[in-house]
């Protein structure tokens, strides 16, 4: 796997040419899928549930990286494992931000034998996790408000991500860092300096040439 990943964000796919964007997909340089589930009450849209990542998962062999913004994501995070995700992030705020919970959580993915990482809102710090960094695989930072592509960057969010960065290395940990919402060509390379190695991006990639922007973030 490539240093630098990128994940197009499937939710701005053209999904009256599913087929045609996938072999896209798999003949780009991206490594990652991201698949945005939505449940219309942890945010306000309905998106994927586990059925179409099945299929998503046998049309197009990428690594799965499944971004659960659901309220329960205890129940289904074992659902969308079996159906093909190789890596599921959960919402921290979606278990009261309880860490004995997010533990747990994290440690019933990796037994399944998945990957497994927390996310956080923009409103939500990143400080108190510090104890569960150890059993993440990665991070996900949030740089829009969860819920909708074409969102504008929060550059503030940047913050968090120098944060994991610093304790990645002072702890001696290897998880990822990924960022969500906003990304351009410029955001991008914002992101990129301030320490993120993962790099969702949906509707830059989709209502462009696919490959070649992912191509061009590559570069
Ligand atoms: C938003 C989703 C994102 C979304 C990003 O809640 O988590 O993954 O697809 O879209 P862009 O890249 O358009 O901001
Ligand atoms: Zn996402």
């Amino acid at each position: 796997m490539n240093s630098i990943v990128i994940a197009p964000s499937i939710l701005s796919l053209d999904y009256s040419n599913v087929s045609a964007q996938l072999e896209i997909l798999k003949e780009s340089k991206a490594e990652w899928l991201h698949f945005d589930v939505m449940d219309g009450h942890f945010v306000p849209n309905l998106t994927f549930g586990p059925d179409i990542l099945r299929g998503f998962k046998k049309a197009c062999p990428l690594f799965m990286d499944v971004h659960l913004m659901v309220e329960d994501p205890e129940t289904y995070a074992p659902i969308f494992i079996q159906n093909g995700a190789d890596l599921v992030t959960f919402h921290t705020e979606a278990l009261n931000n309880d860490l004995t919970r997010i533990k747990k959580l994290l440690d019933e993915i990796h037994g399944l034998g998945a990957k497994g990482g927390i996310v956080v809102k923009p409103n939500t710090a990143i400080e108190p996790f510090e104890s569960v960094l150890q059993s993440c695989d990665l991070v996900l930072i949030m740089s829009v408000e969860p819920g909708f592509g074409g969102q504008k960057f929060m550059a503030d969010m940047l913050k968090k991500v120098e944060w994991l960065k610093e304790k990645r290395e002072s702890l001696n940990l290897s998880y990822r860092i990924e960022i969500d919402g906003g990304i351009n060509l410029d955001t991008f390379r914002l992101a990129l300096n301030a320490g993120c190695d993962t790099l969702v991006a949906g509707s830059y990639v989709f209502k462009n040439d696919i490959a070649k922007t992912i191509e061009g973030m590559l570069e």
